[in-house]
Formats: structure tokens, sequence, C-alpha cells
């Protein structure tokens, strides 16, 4: 769509790095940026997205099907997030109203959250440093405290995309551990680079000895780490969630530690977020929990922000979005 950017109202959801904000006010829009720490209440967001032409959304906000009706006059959502399973994308596309987001930038930043997850839970470290805490280190001890080597074990990654590709290079690089991985399609290029081998969802359950999720949040993927599933997996197995907290199901998880069905697990991400200060995960020896920090270093968020902007740029002065959900929006003679 073309428009002057002078024209464009664009709002953005939250304070998010200023490259983008920048971008933007430098091409000439107009951008008012929501000046709160929280999150935006749906009602808020609605009152807010009626007064734009653009908005630049985070994965808290409700962009659900009572948000897009209230604001069909939308030219565009662009997110701010690799994940957007806040947006109702289909209704966004029944509507015409084109959705971007920001893959790739968050790539090594959460592929190293996953990789210390692992190693975290494979010694039980968050575990030890409380211990310390509550003068709990007393001596020496031989046979406590101890956990388990990952040299030459199965890595087993469920949505094996960018950032998967990149957890299995680290697990591949420092640990020699072989590659499983269940996707909708193959990726050639980790069956090139990493010797990595396409499996069914059970042969990933029952081979890995750590399985971490990498896919998206859909219909499909909800729930589908369920206790028939964790059944499946080897006892000494360990767990690790950097991508949405929906895909396992907690208290299935929690049952399969707590009978040692799998060894341990590692979650950057929960359900709901944030997670209960008084959940019984979080006082548990094999459990490391982060509180959805798998883009948060600077480099990825700086770029996040930079990919979110761009998309509503180059949607005004060219029709078109570098990143795209629902590229049938765009179709040409669309405008
Ligand atoms: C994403 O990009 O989807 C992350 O979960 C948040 O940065």
């Amino acid at each position: 769509m073309k428009k002057n950017p002078h024209e464009v109202k664009v709002f953005v959801t939250r304070a998010i790095p200023e490259i983008g904000i920048e971008l933007l006010k430098n091409e000439g829009f107009h951008v008012s940026v929501w000046p709160h720490e929280r999150p935006m209440r749906p009602g808020e967001l609605i009152e807010e997205g009626k007064k734009a032409n653009a908005i630049l959304t985070l994965l808290t906000d409700l962009v659900d099907k009572n948000f897009l009706n209230e604001c069909k006059h939308l030219d565009i959502i662009s997110q701010f997030a690799v994940g957007y399973d806040n947006i109702n994308v289909p209704e966004a596309t029944r509507l015409g109203i084109p959705v971007g987001y920001a893959p790739g930038a968050m790539s090594d930043a959460t592929a190293d959250i996953a990789f210390g997850l692992m190693i975290a839970v494979s010694r039980r470290m968050f575990y030890m440093h409380k211990t310390i805490a509550k003068g709990e280190w007393t001596f020496f001890r031989p046979k406590a405290n101890l956990g388990i080597e990952l040299k030459n074990k199965t890595l087993g990654i469920l949505g094996l995309g960018r950032i998967g590709l990149q957890m299995a290079i680290r697990c591949k690089g420092a640990y020699n551990m072989r590659i499983i991985y269940h996707n909708r399609k193959p990726n050639a290029e980790a069956e090139t680079i990493l010797n990595a081998r396409l499996v069914n969802f059970d042969e990933l359950l029952m081979e890995s000895d750590v399985l971490s999720v990498h896919c998206a949040l859909s219909d499909e993927t909800r729930g589908i780490f369920n206790e028939k599933a964790f059944r499946k997996m080897n006892p000494n197995s360990i767990f690790i969630n950097t991508a949405r907290g929906s895909i396992h199901d907690e208290q299935a998880l929690l049952h399969a530690l707590e009978e040692g069905i799998i060894w341990g697990a590692g979650l950057d991400v929960t359900n709901p977020e944030p997670m209960n200060a008084n959940n019984p995960l979080l006082s548990m020896s094999n459990v490391a929990v982060l509180p959805h920090i798998g883009s948060a270093t600077i480099e990825a968020r700086n770029e996040m922000s930079r990919l979110a902007a761009i998309n509503i740029v180059e949607f005004y002065k060219n029709n078109r979005i570098p990143n795209i959900v629902n590229s049938e929006v765009l179709r040409p003679g669309k405008d």
C-alpha cells in the first residue's frame, strides 16, 4: 500500500529498543508508543488501535477476532517476535490485514538459553545454588549432588527451524550429540551439516536424551507434551522448552518429574506467564526455570525492533513486507 509516511500513524504497544522507533520517525511516520511498563489490556489496545493506521505489537497483546473487527481499518500489523500465536492470523487475513513478524533475530540468543538450561538441568545447577543460600553446603560428599553427562547423547528437536538448528549446532559441537528431529518438512541444512535424522514423534520421545522444543504454538502442538508423551520418554531424559509454555501440559510435566519418568526439565516459557512464585516446579532439584528471556540480548532485541519497523516502512513505500505471515493478503492487484 503506497502512502506518504507523513499521513501514517504508527502505534507501538510497548517501549521497544529505539532503533526501530528511530527508523520509523526518520522515514516521516507519526509514531506513538504506549508509555507504561506493563502490557496493554485488551480494551486499551482497541482504543489505541482505532486511532492508528499501523500497529507494532508484542506477544503480550491480544490481537484476537474482537480486536481485529474493532480495528479492521488497520493497514498492517507488525509483530516484534518470531512467534505470533497472540494474533488471530486467519481473521486478519479474512479482513485483508497483512501481518509481519521478526524471524531470525533471536535464533542465537534463544539457542543459548536452551543450551544453558540443558546443562543447568543435567547438573541441577539452579537448585545447587539455592542450597548454598539456605546454608546447606556442609562438606564435600562423594555420592551426593550427582548429575549426568551430555557427551555422545542424543538431542531430539521438535520443530527444527532457525532456532532449533542453532541449538543442534551447539550440541553437536560441544558434546558430539546425535541429532534427531520431528518436523512437518525435512530440514536439508541440518541433515547435511549435522547428519540430523527426521523421525516420527514417538521415535523422538523414545530416542531423545535431551528433547528440546522449538516449534510454534498451534492447534497441532498445544499440549502435545502430555502425560502419554512424557511416559514414552526415557527416565534419564531432559525436557527443554524455550518456545511456548502451552506446548507442554504443566501438571503432566510435574508428575513426570516427581515420579522420575524423566530426569529433569528446563523451561524458559510457562503457562501462564508469569509463573506463580509458589509453583512447585520452582523448588524441585531437577528443574530450572527462566522468565521468558530467550530473545533478551541487546543484539537480538535491537534486530527484532529493526525488522518489525522495516516491515512497516517497506509496506508503505514499496507495497512489500520483508517478513510476512499471510502473504496472500499482498497479492498483486490487492492495493
Ligand atoms: C518470540 O520472538 O516469539 C519470543 O518468544 C519473544 O521474543
